[in-house]
């Protein structure tokens, strides 16, 4: 069996709900993302009992600090045991490479993955910031940055992940959500792509949400999306 290359991301307020969601779900078909509201309410335990389950963790709490506190955050996220853990890369050069050496003498270590520009940021939003330019012009700027710190990838939308991979190439790891299955529910994404549409533009990881924990069937839901990845990478 190939590592699964599907996250369930496990968007909910009560650590019982994503406990009752997993019970559903399969270990060996996905992996599963924990974020900064689940955390807060559900902390480290929440984490331990999903990985005790069987399942890797992402998580997705987006470290951006001075260098020194993110180097410490970034080794309690290892010390935990998660598979895979993510900064802002607009925390800086130095931030990124505190972040890296935090795993230097971690015998298994978490990937360590960087935000570039949040989707959810428009060219208004950017300039005001400071940022001006093209998002992708951002995008690829700091996902460089991510790259020079030794950093394992960035999280990034489908439609940047050719442009990643051409300019980053194959090694660098790309993340992307955003991801609707023909047959599910928009919901409020806009720029979406299939499972299928995602792995041939380049990304190595989907998130899927949604789809998958608000269905009828969790696991038949999940079943059918790793059934199109496996398919879409053969
Ligand atoms: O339910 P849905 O599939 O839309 O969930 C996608 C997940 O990916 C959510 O946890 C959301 O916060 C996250 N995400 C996203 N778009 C980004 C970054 C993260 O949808 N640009």
């Amino acid at each position: 069996m190939n590592e699964p290359r599907l996250i369930v991301a496990l968007d909910f307020n009560l650590p019982e709900m994503a406990l009752d969601l997993a019970a559903a779900l399969e270990p060996n078909l996905c992996r599963l993302k924990v974020g900064k509201e689940l955390f807060t309410r559900g902390g480290p335990q929440l984490v331990e009992t999903l990985q005790q389950r069987g399942f890797d963790i992402f998580l997705d709490l987006k470290f951006h600090d001075i260098p020194n506190t993110v180097e410490k955050a970034v080794r309690a996220a290892a010390d935990l045991g998660v598979w895979m853990v993510n900064v802002h890369a607009l925390g800086g050069p130095r931030m990124l490479a505190a972040a890296k050496a935090a795993l230097d003498d971690v015998a298994a270590p978490p990937k360590l993955i960087a935000v570039t520009i949040l989707t959810s940021m428009g060219q208004a939003e950017l300039a005001a910031v400071g940022l001006p330019g093209h998002a992708q012009d951002n995008v690829l700027r700091l996902g460089k940055l991510a790259q020079q710190a030794g950093l394992d990838g960035v999280v990034c939308s489908a439609q940047e992940a050719v442009l990643l991979k051409r300019q980053l190439g194959d090694d660098f790891v790309l993340v992307t959500p955003g991801i609707r299955p023909a047959w599910a529910a928009k919901g409020d994404q806009t720029r979406i792509m299939t499972p299928a549409e995602a792995l041939a533009a380049g990304s190595d990881y989907l998130v899927v949400g949604r789809p998958i924990t608000q269905a009828h069937d969790p696991l038949e839901a999940l079943q059918r999306v790793a059934n199109e990845m496996q398919q879409a990478s053969c």
